[in-house]
């Protein structure tokens, strides 16, 4: 069976989760880690037993052979990454949001035709057991016709201010409002045509964090559906979990209910949990758990589409196209809530 040569660019938190996945998957040959930090590209590369580690994404591919890369670098720097990845012919898995800009996301998509390359971007809740579920019924017609969703992706406080240290570029419309985006539209099976958002500012600012508290999205669709969108970054540290996820999707003839995060298949209250750790109450049964030393998860399981198709040469199931509606549509948040909530079409 072929092997697929990978590494991984940006070894933070969310990188880990990739160098994890790919060593992991037998299909997968984890040849290199690369980030700007030369101790934890170094650290991740003993702890991982990773031959390779590079402090520069030049010097990485003049020297190793690799068929594919991850990148998960922060928000503003996947760009540039990935259109010199691409152009020397390696497969992209991009950390979401695909880029900040149009013009780079245009960019991205440009390389990555040019070299004849996948550019899948990483929005694993369609690997979600709940959200596949869902959008098998809505797809088989059980909720008739889909008219409204609500969309709730909030976390804790403990993430602009403990978890991101470059959550004052960032946004948490960036950071979580790109995932409720990509699921209403891969949930409702329409064009998103309009977009209404109003945000609230203050909290983060006053402790040094120059980005939004939190925002409120409307999304119309071009068949007269519309979907709500909530994202806050400044829930208390003494929320049960990071992150609060829930969904609920009306049509003509049903309607869906997802509780993703508080479904509580495990609840664990002792006085010895500090205050304030993530998930300290209700751990993470679902995006990233681990066990007997093996990391499980939806999470993992995109990365593995991701490898399975650059096996088999299938084309993953989120493209860069998908990427560039996104970021539409975040900035099109953005560019309403600056003018007071009006609203801003897609074209
Ligand atoms: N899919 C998810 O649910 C999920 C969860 C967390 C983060 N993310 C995304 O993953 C990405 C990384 O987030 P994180 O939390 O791991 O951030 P992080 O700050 O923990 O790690 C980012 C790493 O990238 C390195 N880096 C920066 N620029 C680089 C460059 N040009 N070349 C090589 N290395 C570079 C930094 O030194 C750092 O080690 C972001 O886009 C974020 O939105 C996704």
């Amino acid at each position: 069976m072929k092997q697929v040569r990978v590494a991984v660019i940006g070894a933070g938190i969310w990188g880990a989760a990739h160098i994890r996945a790919y060593s992991q998957h037998a299909s997968a040959e984890l040849m290199a880690i690369c980030d700007l930090d030369e101790g934890r590209a170094r650290d991740a590369a003993a702890t991982w037993g990773v031959a390779n580690y590079y402090t520069s994404v030049d010097a990485m591919l003049a020297d190793v052979e690799l068929d594919a890369v991850s990148v998960a670098t922060p928000d503003g720097a996947h760009a540039a990454v990935a259109i010199q990845c691409a152009q020397a012919g390696k497969h992209i898995l991009c950390e979401k949001p695909l880029a900040t800009t149009i013009e780079d996301c245009q960019a991205m998509i440009a390389a990555a035709e040019a070299a004849g390359v996948y550019l899948m971007v990483d929005w694993h809740n369609r690997w979600n057991p709940p959200h596949h579920e869902a959008s098998k019924a809505i797809s088989a017609g059980e909720l008739g016709d889909v008219r409204y969703i609500y969309y709730r992706l909030s976390d804790t406080i403990y993430v602009p201010t403990t978890m991101l240290p470059w959550a004052g570029e960032s946004s948490v419309m960036l950071f979580l409002g790109s995932h409720a985006l990509d699921t209403i539209c891969w949930f409702m099976q329409a064009r998103p045509c309009r977009v209404t958002c109003r945000r609230q500012d203050g909290i983060l600012r006053a402790m040094g964090i120059p980005t939004a508290d939190m925002y409120l999205t409307v999304v119309d669709f071009d068949d007269g559906a519309m979907a709500v969108v909530e994202n806050s970054w400044v829930l208390p540290q003494s929320s049960p979990a990071l992150i609060d996820h829930r969904v609920e999707i009306i049509g003509s003839d049903g309607v869906i209910y997802l509780d993703p995060q508080h479904c509580g298949p495990i609840a664990k209250y002792t006085d010895k949990t500090p205050a304030g750790f993530p998930d300290a109450s209700l751990p993470d049964m679902f995006i990233t758990p681990q066990v007997h030393g093996r990391q499980v998860g939806f999470a993992v399981e995109s990365i593995y589409h991701f490898v399975e198709c650059v096996r088999d040469g299938k084309r993953p199931i989120t493209s860069g196209e998908d990427g560039l509606l996104n970021t539409r549509l975040i900035l099109a948040a953005e560019r309403s809530a600056d003018e007071g909530g009006k609203p801003v079409d897609i074209d």
